[in-house]
């Protein structure tokens, strides 16, 4: 086999076979496959897709390329969710412990923040002291005793994904239906939960601008998910807009907080009851709205916020800053982005919304980059409300004043205020899962 003959196979339209797709993969992991070749292939599967055979079998490589946690040691049905990617998306600090406050144990994986999005990993590690990086053995040990463990992706996990994804996201290849299937599922796949719960996002602030390009997405990781052997369901949400008020590390651990005490913002309560549902709902707990009244007693009967507060100490973090959110470190500094113009805010570029927060300091350019936990954007205003001239639409936090101006003019670029009152659109646009998909923007 010869990489330029595959290339030119993909190129020219055709279908690779199993051997084939290995055969890139591991030359790729090994080093035997250059990046130049490499790039040239992702391209061509960008233009050329890849039938549902091929993205299994690019699956089944990448997640065999490395590491493939094996849970078993740990007793009971170990339920995984992973989100696309969005603007304040804090779900799995408040469903991962609902889950787990219901008997079902969350063993994850998550990452750090790159662009306008935020990572799971970061904003735990606000939270001083929480180790990200517990060997597995520490892992095994903190899901047994709380129900929950959430740390960084472990060293040798799908690195075949590693690779690939640094060349996509210098290649103009991140946007493939194929390529963020394969990505997603690998890593999951390989993380060895025996449910998983995708959280596809769509709009502004998301990959996927269309939701039928999202259901599609899900359509293929949902497929992928169930032929590895693990229950598999998809909802597709909206990120339009950001998710709840505060987007930024402390910022956004303190809503998660308070959300687990009944006291969350309303889109976000309603969105994380959902998904917190149908992770049971895949772990066999019931159907939906058992899964959801479920959902709603451990937050009503303070269960859920202890069990945050029990992983968080238990993986050496500072729990007072749980049980008392004013113990976190504020930002030195505050600054009011007010409303130019009488009106309605009638659409906000979600992803505008998230390089104003990390031009704040809140997230990274680079991997390199350092974070300010404190900073970010409380907002005040969100899709159809009403404003006045002079009305606060966010607040910005920062250690560094003269960062304000700039992350100022930004937040106001991704606002749109017009004379008409627009509804935001829903928040679960639909569920896909094994039986097909259920729309619910119809
Ligand atoms: N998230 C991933 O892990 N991979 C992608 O390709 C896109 C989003």
């Amino acid at each position: 086999m010869r990489m330029y003959d595959l290339i030119m196979k993909k190129r020219d339209g055709g279908v690779l076979s199993d051997a084939e797709i290995r055969y890139i993969v591991d030359g790729f992991v090994r080093g035997d496959v250059p990046d130049y070749q490499m790039s040239a292939f992702l391209m061509a599967v960008f233009y050329k897709g890849m039938n549902d055979e091929e993205i299994l079998s690019l699956t089944t490589a990448m997640a065999e390329s490395g590491d493939m946690v094996d849970l078993s040691p740990i007793e009971g049905v170990k339920v995984d969710k992973h989100s696309t990617g969005g603007v304040g998306d804090k779900t799995t600090l408040i469903v991962a412990p609902i889950v787990a406050a219901n008997g079902v144990k969350v063993a994850k994986m998550s990452g750090r923040g790159l662009g306008h999005t935020g990572g799971t990993v970061d904003k735990l590690e606000s939270i001083p002291g929480y180790r990200t990086d517990l060997n597995e053995q520490e892992f095994f040990d903190v899901v047994r005793k709380t129900g929950i463990s959430v740390i960084g992706q472990s060293g040798n996990l799908t690195p075949a994904d590693k690779k690939m994804y640094a060349l996509r996201d210098v290649t103009a290849t991140v946007d493939s239906i194929p390529l963020i299937a394969s990505s997603i599922m690998s890593k999951k796949i390989a993380a060895g939960s025996d449910c998983i719960l995708l959280d596809v996002k769509v709009g502004s602030g998301a990959f996927m601008k269309k939701t039928d390009d999202a259901i599609r997405l899900a359509e293929v990781m949902v497929s992928l998910g169930e032929n590895a052997g693990r229950r598999t369901r998809a909802m597709i949400t909206d990120m339009d807009t950001p998710l709840g008020n505060a987007i930024g590390n402390s910022l956004e651990v303190i809503e998660a907080v308070n959300t687990l005490k009944g006291r969350g913002p309303e889109d976000l309560t309603h969105e994380c009851i959902g998904l917190a549902a149908n992770m049971m709902v895949l772990a066999g707990l019931g159907d939906e709205a058992h899964c959801e009244e479920l959902a709603r007693k451990v937050i009503d009967d303070g269960s859920a916020l202890k069990r945050l507060i029990a992983m968080v100490k238990a993986q050496g973090g500072d729990s007072s800053v749980i049980e008392d959110t004013d113990n976190f470190t504020k930002a030195k500094y505050t600054y009011d982005v007010t409303s130019p113009k009488d009106g309605y805010i009638t659409a906000m570029d979600a992803a505008g919304c998230g390089i104003a927060s990390a031009m704040l300091g809140a997230g990274r350019e680079t991997l390199e980059s350092e974070i300010d936990y404190a900073a970010g954007v409380i907002l005040k205003k969100k899709t159809g409300d009403q404003v006045k001239t002079g009305d606060v639409l966010a607040t910005l936090y920062a250690d560094d004043e003269k960062l304000f101006e700039g992350a100022a003019a930004r937040y106001l670029e991704a606002m749109t205020i017009g004379d008409q009152k627009k509804e935001r659109g829903p928040l679960v646009y639909a569920l896909v899962s094994e039986e097909g998909v259920k729309r619910f923007d119809d």
